[in-house]
């Protein structure tokens, strides 16, 4: 009798700390996902900037095959900074990630996918020094933009 009581509060503090630890993301988790989340999209437009300045004439190779290598090794982890439960606005409210990341994950890996093709034919063209064949590429790299339109949404 009293073991089975024993076990069943066990099984219930059990089941509250698995709710903690692996279900959804605790508030202060989520706040922490999001700025970091930030952080590594800031990343991503700080490389991109640097080859857009290389198009434009105002940057180096060297410095452009970095950013274009890092945007390489970016894109695969944008999937890694949405954990489900970490939908809805920034700290400054300005934007906010769409439930549809989770509800259409496909289309947001699909997307994902999209971009890292992107970014390899672009770091491809950087490397090749050929300024024609990085003019086309860096156009062709708007799949940055089409995930945005998708599944980020200005608020203000
Ligand atoms: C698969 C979808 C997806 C792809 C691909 C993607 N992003 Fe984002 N990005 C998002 C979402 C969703 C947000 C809003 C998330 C947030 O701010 O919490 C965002 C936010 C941003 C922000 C704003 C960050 C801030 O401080 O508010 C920047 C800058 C950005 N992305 C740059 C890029 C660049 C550059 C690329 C391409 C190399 C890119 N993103 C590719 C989904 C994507």
């Amino acid at each position: 009798m009293r073991s089975s009581a024993i076990t069943l509060a066990l099984g219930a503090a059990v089941l509250v700390l698995g709710s903690f630890c692996c279900g959804a993301v605790l508030a202060q988790d989520k706040d922490k996902v999001i700025a970091e989340r930030q952080d590594f999209m800031k990343q991503q437009i700080r490389q991109w900037i640097i080859v857009r300045n290389y198009v434009q004439g105002n940057a180096e190779q060297p410095a452009a095959v970095a950013a274009a290598d890092a945007l390489v090794k970016l894109v695969p982890m944008i999937e890694k900074h949405f954990p489900p439960g970490t939908a809805g606005p920034t700290p400054d409210g300005k934007w906010a990630t769409k439930p549809e990341v989770w509800s259409e994950h496909d289309k947001f890996v699909a997307a994902e996918k999209k971009v890292a093709e992107q970014v390899a034919a672009l770091d491809a063209a950087v490397k090749s020094g050929d300024k024609a064949k990085v003019e086309v590429a860096f156009k062709d790299l708007d799949a940055c933009n089409a995930c945005h339109n998708t599944f980020r949404a200005k608020l203000q």
